[in-house]
């Protein structure tokens, strides 16, 4: 799977982390493990978890054998995603055999549909608890701990956890994930997504934007705005009846500091405004990058997957961003082999691809999901070796797209915020140009989570490679 450095939805090296507080808790007495699968959502949720849990006293320890409750935020997405969790969930059982008080959980995705295999049946766990009620996680805790099975898989209509500040894990202290919204209402019809994580519900613009500014006091730089379909965020003020539509909140979260960089993720094609165009051409600190998943180049396909656009929509939407902003990344989420895919349904895919030039891509196999509409109607008829196929001759397009895009990169200026250290090398500093792309650099005097002019010089298909030019920004002080 190809991954170019950019705001992951699912990032494979992510998957299965365990999680690191950034100050060890030395002084907890009570010690909790999690490890967390899927998109950016759910490691984000993760650290909601971590906050109700220290509240409760845990503290967190990415040793699993040192832990009293051990918990795993799974994914279900796809069906490798579950074939992981329960191998790892395994590996707790023998480990819980030396250790019989220590406690298991599932949190997530596959809590509602597995969780009378898991509780009852395989007796892998001790708790399971849905992405709506890990407030309830302390009391089902005490009730594990005095050996009753603990669950509450309810969706909620209301949740947003809008007041809990997420303790940061696997922080680097300047790029942060923002939850504005749960759920999903857009019923695509491959998608578990709006069985596992219910209805959609929006944040409220204070709670969003306090968080915001308290990431910028700590001295965080990025902030990324995370929902399923951040285009259909909207809040009503229950005392005002005012309404906050995504463009505005997006202006409103712009507007904390010109040197807080804003992105955000996942825009839906049939719902990303013009509006929110013009709003990012407005402001230099949101990042010219849209990351607009199309799932498929042909309009049949696009019509059994409810995606409620057809390919002259989505290429239109391309244009539009084309037109408004010049200077724009753009990646997106193909799926290949859905439902009674032909070769000429796969070709439009290919051959749109090339149209839009996207700078990175999550690509993947047609996963048939137990529940969605595609499992109930339609016949996954595709061979898995014709699907392995479609799907490496949609990755070759993406490097080749990419690559393209990168080389344009080489002789320009780019202004990148520096993240932290190279993964290869302590002698070099890494961060993101506008436009998502990573570049690699000598570290020198310069500092995270400062802005720097950086000279491309090269590039690989994953990293641009420069130098800091003279002229480098100042960092801003709050
Ligand atoms: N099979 C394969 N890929 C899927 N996705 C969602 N559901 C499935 C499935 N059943 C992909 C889509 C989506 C991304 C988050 O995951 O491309 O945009
Ligand atoms: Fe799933 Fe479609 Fe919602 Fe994305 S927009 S989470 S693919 S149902």
């Amino acid at each position: 799977m190809n991954q170019l450095g950019a705001t992951k939805w699912i990032d494979e090296s992510r998957q299965g982390t365990a999680l690191q507080p950034e100050e060890p808790s030395a002084t907890s007495s009570r010690k909790c493990y999690i490890e967390s699968y899927g998109c950016q959502m759910n490691f984000n949720d993760s650290e909601i978890v971590a906050a109700i849990l220290k509240e409760q006293g845990y503290g967190l320890t990415t040793d699993v054998a040192q832990a009293d409750l051990v918990l795993i935020n799974t994914c279900a997405i796809r069906e490798k995603a579950e074939q992981t969790v329960r191998k790892r969930l395994q590996e707790f059982k023998s480990l819980k055999q030396n250790k019989a008080d220590m406690l298991v959980g599932v949190l997530g995705c596959m809590a509602e549909r597995l969780r009378h295999r898991l509780l009852e049946e395989e007796k892998l766990v001790d708790l399971v608890v849905g992405p709506d009620a890990y407030r309830s996680l302390p009391a089902l805790i005490a009730e594990a701990e005095s050996g009753q099975k603990a669950v509450n898989v309810l969706l909620s209509r209301e949740e947003t956890y809008a007041d809990i500040s997420p303790v940061r894990l696997n922080s680097n202290g300047v790029t942060a994930f923002v939850s504005i919204m749960r759920g999903c209402n857009n019923m695509c019809t491959f998608c578990v997504v709006p069985f596992t994580r219910g209805r959609e519900r929006s944040r409220s613009p204070q709670s969003i934007l306090r968080e915001c500014e308290e990431l910028f006091e700590q001295g965080y730089r990025e902030v990324t705005l995370l929902g399923q379909n951040v285009d259909s965020y909207y809040w009503i003020d229950p005392q005002t009846q005012q309404a906050t539509t995504f463009a505005q909140l997006l202006e409103m979260v712009a507007q904390i500091n010109p040197w807080l960089r804003v992105r955000f993720s996942t825009s839906h094609p049939k719902d990303i405004t013009d509006e929110v165009l013009y709003t990012m051409a407005r402001y230099p600190n949101i990042c010219k990058y849209i990351h607009l998943p199309v799932q498929s180049g042909s309009t049949r396909i696009l019509q059994l997957m409810n995606r409620t656009y057809t390919r002259e929509g989505y290429l239109k939407k391309v244009e539009r961003i084309r037109e408004i902003l010049p200077d724009c990344g753009l990646s997106t989420d193909i799926i290949a082999g859905f439902c009674t895919e032909t070769e000429a349904d796969h070709q439009e895919t290919l051959s749109l691809m090339d149209i839009c030039e996207y700078d990175m891509a999550y690509m993947f196999m047609y996963s048939e999901r137990p529940g969605t509409l595609a499992a109930r109607r339609y016949t996954d008829d595709v061979p898995l070796e014709v699907k392995k196929r479609r799907l490496q001759e949609i990755v070759e397009k993406e490097r080749t797209l990419a690559l393209k895009n990168m080389q344009k990169e080489v002789g320009k200026v780019r202004t990148v915020l520096i993240e932290g250290p190279s993964k290869r090398s302590d002698q070099d500093f890494c961060g993101r140009t506008d436009q998502n792309k990573m570049v690699v650099f000598p570290k020198k005097h310069y500092r995270k989570g400062q802005y720097v002019n950086v000279r491309i010089t090269g590039c690989t298909a994953a990293t641009l490679l420069g130098e800091v030019v003279e002229e480098t920004i100042p960092e801003m002080v709050a």
